[in-house]
């Protein structure tokens, strides 16, 4: 399933990314919180376990996120900024990486980089801001599958109609929770009317 965020401070977010003027300081940090949001939005549903605590007044049974069953991977460059946003909220949750670079003519990724810790038992949050014709996603999520990766939820922030279509045909079995999503591709398969090159804004090498 997929799963558009009708989170109006999600849209005014994404939206502060649509924006030209918004700095590359500034990009880095919204995407950091909207990645924050999705993420709270993805694990609403999933399972608690219940651990002992000392509080100020003596032991206590809570409901907590196992985080040490979670795994983040983010699609670099432009996953990083989400990463470091979702460390913010689980800091001791596990990371993993994947380095991604689409071609300029093809639109094909390719994996540069690969840095994945033992999957067994875990649930992966694959962290990419942009599903343009859905391929880096579709690769990340094959990769991941080859390493063992048995359940896998995808957190994304601008994807196009079509991409986020492909990417459900080929994995229904993976949830996509996606704070937007835009109607077209463009004939450079950038998304339309999308924030431009995501990796570029966030970095600064736009130009
Ligand atoms: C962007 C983006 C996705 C991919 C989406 O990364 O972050 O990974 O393109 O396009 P697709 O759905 O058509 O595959 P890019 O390869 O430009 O690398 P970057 O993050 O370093 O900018
Ligand atoms: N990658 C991006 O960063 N933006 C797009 O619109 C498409 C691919």
């Amino acid at each position: 399933m997929y799963k558009e965020s009708t989170n109006v401070v999600v849209k005014h977010l994404v939206n502060r990314l649509r924006d030209i003027t918004t700095t590359s300081n500034e990009f880095r940090l919204t995407i950091e919180e909207i990645a924050r949001i999705i993420a709270s939005e993805a694990l609403n549903n999933y399972p608690t376990a219940t651990k002992e605590i000392e509080t100020w007044q003596g032991s206590l049974d809570v409901e907590m996120i196992d985080v040490q069953k979670l795994v983040l991977v983010p699609i670099l460059r432009a996953g990083e900024p989400m990463l470091t946003g979702i460390l913010r909220t689980l800091p001791y949750a596990r990371s993993g990486f994947l380095a991604m670079k689409r071609d300029e003519q093809t639109a094909q990724s390719k994996l540069f980089y690969e840095n994945i810790p033992n999957l067994e038992d875990k649930t992966v949050l694959l962290l990419d801001p942009m599903v343009a014709t859905g391929g880096s996603l579709i690769d990340g999520i094959e990769y991941l599958k080859s390493k063992g990766a048995k359940k896998i939820v995808s957190l994304n922030i601008l994807g196009s109609q079509e991409g986020v279509a492909v990417v459900q045909k080929a994995f229904p079995d993976v949830d996509i929770f996606i704070a937007q999503i835009d109607p077209t591709l463009d004939e450079n398969k950038y998304i339309r009317p999308g924030l431009g090159d995501a990796g570029d804004r966030a970095f600064n090498t736009n130009d």
